[in-house]
């Protein structure tokens, strides 16, 4: 706790003693421009910083053996957010903290870099419920912008064609022009890997490349952790934010082999913008826990099978038969938990590669919609259910 706390210190933070976990943030409106926002300009001075907790995301893991042993045991982390806006923009800034600087320098497959993340709810005609928190989910879009730290990265597949590059030994150059070769290949290399989605859940992820974006994000390194910023129109082709807004913050640690789903993730989290009205019924849905309780929802838990298909805490085995839920009380609400019990295909977790697990599937296909794998529990009583959904929300990692 002491050194994360001496970290965050040394970022610069206006850390008060009073800082609620995970309250509401508040977006700070002001009169200067957002458009072209940096982590070092003076209207941050303006800003109100909040602590929100990001969890290890283990729904799914990844295909990978050492960066998921990496992972097993990972924490959960703070950052530091804050939100300002004028008419046309908003901008955020996310601090955390991580002891090493990851970048990605090369077309290496095996280095992988710090990033961060911001989730906005898509514009759907129905904003609520919200979006599954991991990417979104079918008919409840997510707009992600993805920042990762690249020093240089060569894009096979981009719209960069670095066939040449591949191609060095076999140019049959040497001297200066090997040296005007190399360099035009220098010039083909992304050194601000700067994306933004849309998705629809896990995999689903389409690039938004046609221009139709205006954002503009960034990341450095300060002594001890980083500084992210973004800056996004209010309102453009893909979302309409006012009054409440609903976001969700990532982090990737490179030196954990962190990339995809391998992350911290934070919930749903209201940013109210300061001076508009504010959408009680989403922030209450957004903070309210389930009166339920804990011990009597774990007994509850293991007397309806959940554990059955669920890894339920580490101490569970693994299964590929359902995601595992033991990071779920992190970076779910109660609403959210309440109905993937008693309506499982609402929203869909879309699980692994179907044809990998063909013999566990999350969904079938029933009349081209996704019907969940999972039991329906509807029938279960209200405090039934509440004691459930109470005993859900202490799952979850510890604060590094
Ligand atoms: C027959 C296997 C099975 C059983 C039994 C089962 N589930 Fe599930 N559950 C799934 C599958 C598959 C999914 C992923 C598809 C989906 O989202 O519905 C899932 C999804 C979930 C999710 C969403 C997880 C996430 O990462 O967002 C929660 C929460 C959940 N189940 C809770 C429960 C609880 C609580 C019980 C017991 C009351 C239970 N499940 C029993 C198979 C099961």
């Amino acid at each position: 706790m002491n050194k994360i706390l001496t970290s965050l210190l040394s970022l610069g933070l206006a850390c008060s003693a009073a800082l609620a976990a995970d309250a509401a943030i508040t977006a700070v409106k002001v009169t200067d421009s957002l458009k072209a926002i940096k982590a070092d300009s003076a209207v941050w001075s303006k800003a109100k910083f909040s602590s929100v907790t990001l969890y290890p995301q283990t729904a799914i893991e990844m295909n990978d053996k050492k960066a998921n042993a990496l992972c097993e045991n990972a924490k959960a982390k703070k950052a530091q957010v804050a939100a300002l806006y004028d008419g046309k923009s908003i901008a955020l800034m996310v601090k955390w903290a991580d002891g090493t600087k990851d970048l990605q320098t090369g077309a290496t497959s095996t280095e992988y870099s710090d990033g961060f993340a911001v989730q906005f709810a898509g514009a759907t005609a129905k904003p609520q419920p919200l979006p599954y928190i991991g990417m979104g989910s079918v008919g409840r879009p997510v707009v992600v912008h993805l920042q990762k730290a690249t020093e240089k990265v060569y894009e096979p597949n981009g719209n960069k064609d670095v066939s040449i590059q591949v191609n060095r030994q076999q140019t049959d150059v040497f001297g200066k022009e090997l040296a005007a070769f190399d360099a035009k290949v220098a010039a083909l290399a992304v050194t601000d890997y700067e994306r933004v989605f849309v998705g629809e859940g896990f995999r689903s992820l389409t690039e938004i490349k046609d221009g139709s974006m205006k954002a503009e994000s960034a990341m450095i390194y300060g002594t001890s952790g980083w500084i992210g910023t973004l800056s996004r129109p209010l309102k453009d082709d893909y979302v309409n934010l006012s009054g409440t807004v609903p976001v969700s913050i990532a982090v990737w640690d490179g030196s954990k082999m962190g990339r995809n789903g391998l992350k911290n993730l934070s919930a749903w989290i209201a940013i109210n913008l300061d001076g508009q009205k504010q959408n009680a019924a989403l922030i209450a849905d957004l903070t309210t826990d389930s009166k339920g309780n804990a011990a009597k929802g774990k007994e509850a838990a293991e007397s309806n099978g959940c554990s059955g298909c669920h890894q339920m805490t580490s101490a569970d085995s693994k299964s590929f038969m359902a995601p595992s839920l033991k990071n779920v009380g992190g970076y779910s609400t109660a609403s959210y938990l309440r109905e993937s019990i008693v309506k499982p295909s609402a929203a869909i977790v879309p699980g692994y590669n179907r044809n990998a697990h063909s013999n566990t599937p999350w969904y079938n296909i029933e009349k081209g919609k996704r019907i969940s794998t999972m039991t329906d529990y509807s029938h279960l009583d209200k405090n039934t259910l509440d004691d459930i959904v109470a005993y859900l929300e202490t799952l979850k990692a510890e604060v590094e």
